[in-house]
């Protein structure tokens, strides 16, 4: 990242560390827009589905909690696998429709935010790389191997959120043929917040909710 936008980011990158800021992207891209990116030779890509859970389970213990294999085998998500020797290098993730807030945040519970999605859409989160694997390419060759398994369904584009000073996901990202489409802001200090939605998303299709940050409090009687 250049010196002058590290410097633009510092006040927010500040205010992160003490209170709740929180710009996100929305990105997407069309299915046939999307680079293609190929897969290293020794890397496999494969989605966890029910039957592979206990296999992948076994090698990667570490890798799935009790709550994402509900998701895998109730069919509310699709986890997807970069495997070096039977070992998980990188994963992400695709849920369709009613997009829940906890699919969308930047680990702070505040910038929780839910939506909906139009039926040719599908949503790309929880993106990870393992550090050895990163600066290879991983994330795109990634998507690569989602945007085939999704040829011949009903999904044409896919879209992600990502944080405003996530350079690293947003180069990775931009490089795939990913474009900014809106982005969301949540600043919060104590009880106070200010959220902003970018309502033009519905152009899209897609219909956001609100912040958890941002909804009304309960206040004990
Ligand atoms: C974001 C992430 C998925 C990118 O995966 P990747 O396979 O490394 O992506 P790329 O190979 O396209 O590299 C992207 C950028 O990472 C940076 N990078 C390069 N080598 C790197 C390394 N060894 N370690 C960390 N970052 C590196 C570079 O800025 C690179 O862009 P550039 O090559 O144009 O300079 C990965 O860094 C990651 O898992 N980060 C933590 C989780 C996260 O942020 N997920 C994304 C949420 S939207």
């Amino acid at each position: 990242m250049n010196t002058l936008l590290q410097m633009c980011y510092l006040p927010y990158r500040a205010m992160r560390r003490i209170a709740t800021a929180n710009i996100c992207h929305f990105l997407a891209v069309e299915l046939d827009k999307l680079e293609v990116t190929p897969l290293s030779e020794g890397l496999t890509f494969e989605e966890v589905t029910p039957s592979r859970l206990p296999s992948i389970i076994q090698e990667n213990p570490e890798l799935l909690d009790d709550n994402l294999i509900d998701l895998i085998q109730k069919s509310i998500a699709h986890c997807y696998v970069v495997l070096e020797n039977k070992q998980v290098v990188a994963f992400s993730w695709l849920a369709t429709g009613n997009v829940p807030a906890e699919f969308n945040h930047d680990e702070n519970p505040n910038t929780q935010l839910p939506f909906k999605l139009p039926s040719h859409t599908a949503y790309i989160f929880n993106a990870y790389v393992s550090p050895p694997y990163r600066g290879k390419r991983l994330y795109g060759a990634m998507m690569s191997g989602i945007s085939s398994r999704m040829s011949g369904s009903r999904i044409l584009r896919l879209v992600m959120t990502t944080e405003a000073s996530n350079h690293r996901a947003l180069r990775s990202v931009r490089r795939m043929g990913f474009r900014t489409i809106g982005r969301s802001m949540l600043f919060g200090v104590g009880k106070f917040c200010v959220a902003y939605y970018p309502r033009h998303l519905s152009a899209w299709g897609i219909y956001l909710g609100r912040y958890e940050g941002d909804r009304p409090k309960l206040i004990a009687a």
